[in-house]
């Protein structure tokens, strides 16, 4: 048993208890049910299972079962807790007769996250029986709530419930139970089904019957059209009235992003309750589009039958004929048949499957699997030119949190905006749901190790559901590193996953050179030979840059660079000089190495030369910390730490010689006078100012040493800028 603090909370991790079965795989509540809060403040006591009482910003506070506490991927700690619906929040026409007191609550199967700083106090729900025997007064009327039925938060309500019973039983039977009871039959989840052997009739909602609901073969549908597929078994459904509204879900309704009107609180807390990174991360550092461009010239208007007009690959085709090699970059064939093989196999056979592919940035893994893909939609679009498989893409990079990746997911498979928790749910269903007319799904899962901060349970779902039998999933997951699989999930895990590896090695000179030759011939081909580069040049770009790193981005921005300079050269000549070239122009190594002083003084390493010392050195105790962690995350606190290990004591006299006055000037304000310990309120307006230019992405939480930081710009440019500056030099020399 150990004990933190955080916040004007403690929290207590109890081991935990032996012999405790892990129900399913999704069960990390199994753990999390260990952990007891403590509130500074009033000794507040929580934990799992217990009913709080949570801010609901204006008007009585909601009710709230706490369903688990869990180290968390948004913030340090999750609370987890599924709503009560109160009794004034629904309409008056829906809610039965017998559970119409001020006091009445329904359980609700909506799941969601709530801040620490939310939480208004403990209350007490009662069953029936109990709610009898308590008077109330003004002390406890508000915080004392009878509960007897489960609702789906909208108009329908189950039959009625003994709350005693289900609460002996456990918080984990209360969320199945309130799932199953709240929601309508046809959205069990199929994953169920297997469990129980025997498939019999659907059933009617029957309340506080443990037995499943289980659905024969035949009437499986799609998540897509649930609304219209449930419409009917709907109708002989016990309390339900005559349908004003269109039936909804408790899932369907968090989908709708406006707050519906039976759910406007709901949707607010959404918005408060959940810290996620700025909802627009600055993009301007990175040139790469989400968009799978196919060219304009891939494509060609023909009529159809229906004498529409469709575009088609036909162009693009004729050149992909089956004959016709497999066109790839340069130096990339052999990688790109791997993945050209695996993923025509996959999408052929309909099987879920999981690619792996690793390298250093700027190695074309990216730019090799976009033009892998795009020739499969023009070599699978064969019959009727209907595509056989859909495709998404998620950056890491911009996701907002790792969860939102579901989000994402989930918006693909059905158009609907729909909350990372719910749209787990859903994918969870969705997978295991058996749908022949469902067309493979090939997700590129790019940078992904961005998204494995603390949880990997994000990586471990789209490692896993390629292996779900109906998925139909193919996950080409990209990262920098050979062993993330190994290092973050168990060897029996990641040996049952059963990834396929494509290996992309950093470029050799000669490579290099071939991508860059390759590239140039292609702009003088569209300038019609008027731009001429020279052969020294080509070699001259190639060399320098691989001397720094096997990165093709970067010798590309280089020669892009050349060219421009060139140009620019030639325009700026007296017409006669140009007359006489007939437009013609060479690229010598001259503009080459124009190019190359340039780019390492591009717009970012230009700003961050121009960084105050303290804003340098927040910068380098990220690094560093990042370095030792392994996290791209960090919180700011544990930066500001990190500070105060680096420059505290020894190297702090030690710099103190070599600063400047403004510099020590800076120290003063952040450090006080005589205490040694940074503040983070001096840090505040360093690191907003970091974050508004795009650098760093920081979470809008209001407990600032809570808030996650991470880098927003390539880590190396980071690092290179900051060798090249004297005192930080030293700092990371470790690195
Ligand atoms: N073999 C290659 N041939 C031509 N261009 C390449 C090649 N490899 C990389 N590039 C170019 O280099 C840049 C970086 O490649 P990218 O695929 O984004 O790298 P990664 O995803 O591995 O970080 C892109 O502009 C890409 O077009
Ligand atoms: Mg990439």
């Amino acid at each position: 048993m150990s004990q933190k603090s955080l916040q004007g909370w403690r929290f207590e991790l109890k081991e935990p208890e032996k012999g405790t079965p892990r129900r399913s795989r999704r069960s990390a509540a199994a753990n999390a049910s260990q952990i007891r809060l403590t509130r500074d403040a009033d000794g507040l006591e929580l934990k799992k299972g217990d009913t709080i009482l949570v801010s609901s910003g204006s008007g009585p506070p909601d009710v709230a079962l706490i369903r688990d506490i869990d180290f968390g991927t948004d913030t340090f700690l999750d609370v987890r807790v599924l709503w009560f619906m109160r009794r004034s929040e629904a309409d008056d026409d829906v809610v039965p007769e017998d559970s119409r007191l001020e006091n009445d609550v329904f359980l609700t199967p909506i799941a969601e996250k709530i801040g620490l700083d939310d939480i208004v106090g403990p209350c007490t729900v009662l069953s029936a029986s109990q709610f009898a025997t308590v008077s109330l007064d003004s002390s406890n009327s508000g915080s004392t709530f009878r509960c007897q039925r489960f609702s789906d938060r909208d108009s329908y309500f189950s039959d009625l419930v003994d709350w005693d019973d289900y609460v002996s039983r456990g918080t984990e039977y209360v969320y199945e139970r309130v799932r199953e009871l709240a929601i309508p039959p046809r959205q069990e989840s199929p994953r169920k089904k297997k469990r129980t052997d025997t498939p019999t009739k659907p059933k009617t909602l029957k309340t506080a019957s443990p037995e499943l609901v289980v659905l024969s073969d035949s009437e499986e549908i799609d998540l897509e059209d649930l609304d219209s597929a449930y419409e009917s078994p709907l109708e002989d459904k016990p309390k339900r009235r005559e349908q004003k509204r269109k039936p909804k879900t408790a899932q369907k309704q968090t989908k709708s992003s406006s707050p519906s009107k039976s759910t406007p609180r709901i949707a607010r807390k959404a918005n408060n309750s959940v810290p996620v990174l700025p909802t627009v991360i600055r993009q301007k550092f990175f040139e790469d589009d989400n968009e799978l461009v196919i060219d304009d010239e891939d494509l060609q208007e023909v009529v159809d039958t229906d004498g529409k007009i469709v575009k088609t690959f036909r162009k693009a085709k004729e050149k992909l004929l089956p004959s016709a090699k497999l066109q790839t970059l340069p130096c990339r064939d052999q990688e790109s048949a791997q993945l050209y093989g695996s993923l025509v196999d996959a999408i052929l056979s309909q099987q879920g499957r999981c690619i792996y592919v690793s390298g250093t940035p700027g190695v074309g893994k990216t730019a090799t699997i976009r033009e892998v893909i795009k020739q499969l939609f023009v070599n699978l679009a064969n019959d009727n030119d209907k595509k056989m498989f859909n495709y998404l893409e998620i950056n890491g990079l911009k996701l907002m949190s790792p969860p939102a990746a579901y989000e994402a997911l989930y918006h693909k498979i059905s158009g609907d905006n729909v909350k990372a928790g719910a749209a787990l749910d859903l994918l969870e269903r969705h997978f295991e749901t058996r749908d022949e007319t469902r067309l493979p799904l090939v997700v590129l899962l790019d940078e992904m190790d961005q998204i494995v901060t603390k949880n990997q349970t994000v990586m471990y779902n789209f490692f896993n559901w390629p292996t779900y039998e109906n998925s139909k999933l193919i996950v080409v997951a990209v990262a920098n590193t050979m062993d993330l699989p190994e290092r973050l999930l168990t060897n029996k895990i990641s040996s049952r996953l059963g990834l396929t590896r494509i290996q992309f090695p950093g470029y050799t000179y000669a490579q290099l050179s071939e991508i860059i030759k390759h590239r140039l011939e292609k702009i003088e081909r569209a300038n019609e030979n008027k731009l001429v580069i020279s052969k020294d040049a080509i070699e001259f770009a190639s060399r320098k840059v691989a001397s720094v790193s096997g990165d093709a981005r970067r010798s590309l921005v280089i020669c892009v660079r050349a060219l421009e300079i060139a140009e620019m050269e030639f325009l700026s000549k007296p017409q006669q000089e140009r007359d006489e070239l007939q437009g013609r122009y060479t690229v010598g190594i001259m503009h080459v190495m124009k190019a190359v002083n340039e780019t390492t003084s591009t717009p970012l390493a230009n700003y961050l030369n121009s960084l105050s010392f303290a804003a340098k050195m927040v910068l380098v105790a990220f690094l560093l910390r990042r370095k030792r962690t392994g996290s791209a995350e960090l919180p700011l606190g544990e930066i500001i730490d990190e500070m105060n290990n680096q420059f505290g004591m020894v190297l702090f006299s030690e710099l103190k010689r070599q600063l400047s006055h403004e510099q020590l000037e800076m120290l003063e304000v952040l450090y006080g006078d005589e205490n040694s310990r940074l503040r983070v309120d001096g840090l505040g307006y360093i690191v907003r100012e970091l974050d508004e230019s795009g650098v760093i992405a920081q979470q809008q939480l209001r407990a600032e040493r809570l808030r996650l930081v991470r880098l927003n710009v390539n880590e190396d440019e980071i690092i290179g800028c900051l060798k090249r500056d004297a005192l930080m030099a030293d700092l990371i020399a470790t690195m």
